[in-house]
């Protein structure tokens, strides 16, 4: 079996790699390309990612490349993990639109947009090329934003499913609390990528007892604390959302909060260095501890399993994913993009029923999706005039002043990214 990883030069690579080859049963990788413009970098998260290999007595083949053609071609599956404009991009992402008064973020409000608009044509092109060299693969998407990528990769007719480690932490989380393996562990986990909630926590399996009226009030305290949101919150709503929500429940104390202290995108560009100089060291074969201080804890195991449900032939799994609507939420349009429970096997994932949200959430819902179909218009077709309807149309931002503000700074912040601003 071969993937292909682009953005395989990215500080993250270690812990995907450290997961291939502690669930080398699940998913026998017999090749692993690493594909990635910056040479430098490469060539130090290929060294320690062979090395993790060598240590775990992983057979598979580790080569590393910058040429996209070469290192996807003949690829089962190719995992995309970039960030268009790297961290320099996101800082900018989360400092301008606190000017404005509004939340900072790489992937939700204003900045979420600036991401998706710049990283959208870059995706649909890496795909169009994985199409050409290898039309059987799968591309299992990791880059931000995930919904809307994932959306335009579908609507080009690509084989993708997008992928986000959310689902996967919190299963972890509360397998933990409840003394449970995180497999006995299900999520009635609904939304779409970055606004979701778990309406339910099953044990056994997706119809077994739901369990979260017992979290909640056992564990309410470390859970909110865990999401950074009110403890209140989780009282009045009596279901868990994602810690994404607090930049809605939360927006002005969270505005507040980012005008005080270094942005993520600084700290994430600090410990980046840290990394890097560790992965130099010829002695590590082991992913370090520091990378745990990055936000993206079991992505590793997330892209395993799925990645195995969709090569494995084995029957299917059940799995949290990011996949076209088709009336699972029927409020919303069927092609939309949504993150849900779906059975995972070699034709792709199928949603599972889930049941119908409240009005506290489908309102959000189908205001986020209105703005995602308009951020995408945006992406594909360019112009300010598409820029400004979105950001009026995000329940976030919604004022005309506000939105035309946003919009200046967008795009002045953005220009070498974006041909036609
Ligand atoms: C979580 C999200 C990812 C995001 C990451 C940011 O894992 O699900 O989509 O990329 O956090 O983590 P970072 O360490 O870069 O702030
Ligand atoms: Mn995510």
């Amino acid at each position: 079996m071969k993937l292909a990883v682009v953005g395989g030069g990215s500080t993250y690579t270690p812990e995907l790699v450290d997961g291939f080859a502690r669930l080398r049963d699940t998913l026998p990788v017999g090749e692993l390309v690493l594909i990635d413009p910056a040479a430098e970098r490469l060539e130090l998260v290929g060294g320690l990612a062979r090395r993790i290999f060598a240590r775990q007595g992983h057979p598979g083949r580790i080569t590393t490349t910058a040429d996209l053609d070469a290192g996807v071609a003949g690829a089962d599956a190719v995992l995309l993990q970039l960030r268009v404009g790297g961290q320099a991009a996101r800082l900018r992402d989360e400092t301008w639109p606190l000017e404005c008064g509004c939340v900072g973020q790489e992937t939700t409000g204003a900045g979420g947009l600036a991401k998706a608009l710049r990283t959208v044509p870059v995706v649909l092109d890496i795909a169009e090329r994985v199409r050409r060299a290898a039309p059987e693969a799968w591309i299992i998407d990791f880059t931000n934003p995930v919904g809307i990528v994932t959306r335009a990769l579908l609507q080009a007719g690509h084989k993708a499913v997008g992928l986000c480690n959310v689902a996967i932490g919190l299963q972890r989380k509360f397998a933990a609390l409840l003394g449970a393996r995180p497999a006995e562990v299900h999520l009635d986990h609904v939304g779409l990528n970055h606004l979701t909630w778990e309406f339910g926590v099953r044990l056994g399996g997706p119809g077994g007892e739901d369990v979260l009226p017992r979290l909640l009030a056992e564990h309410g305290e470390a859970i909110a604390a865990d999401l950074r949101l009110p403890r209140a919150v989780l009282d009045r709503l009596g279901v868990v959302p994602s810690y994404y929500l607090r930049y809605f429940y939360s927006h002005d104390e969270v505005v507040r909060e980012l005008g005080e202290k270094p942005s993520r995108a600084a700290e994430v560009a600090a410990m980046e260095r840290e990394l890097l100089a560790l992965y130099a060291d010829p002695a590590l074969d082991e992913k370090p501890a520091l990378l745990a201080k990055r936000g993206g804890a079991f992505y590793s195991e997330a892209a395993v399993d799925l990645a195995a449900a969709l090569l494995g032939g084995g029957g299917p799994a059940v799995q949290v994913v990011n996949t076209r609507n088709g009336g699972t939420l029927p409020f919303l349009p069927d092609d939309a993009v949504v993150e849900v429970q779906a059975a995972v096997d070699g034709s792709g994932p199928v949603p599972l029923a889930v049941p119908r949200p409240d009005p506290l959430y489908t309102g959000l819902l189908a205001h986020v999706t209105a703005y995602e179909d308009l951020a995408l218009d945006a992406a594909l077709r360019g112009g300010r005039g598409r820029v400004a309807r979105a950001l009026l149309a995000h329940p976030l931002i919604g004022q005309f002043d506000l939105a035309e503000a946003l919009t200046d700074r967008l795009l002045a912040h953005n220009k070498e990214h974006l041909p036609w601003a």
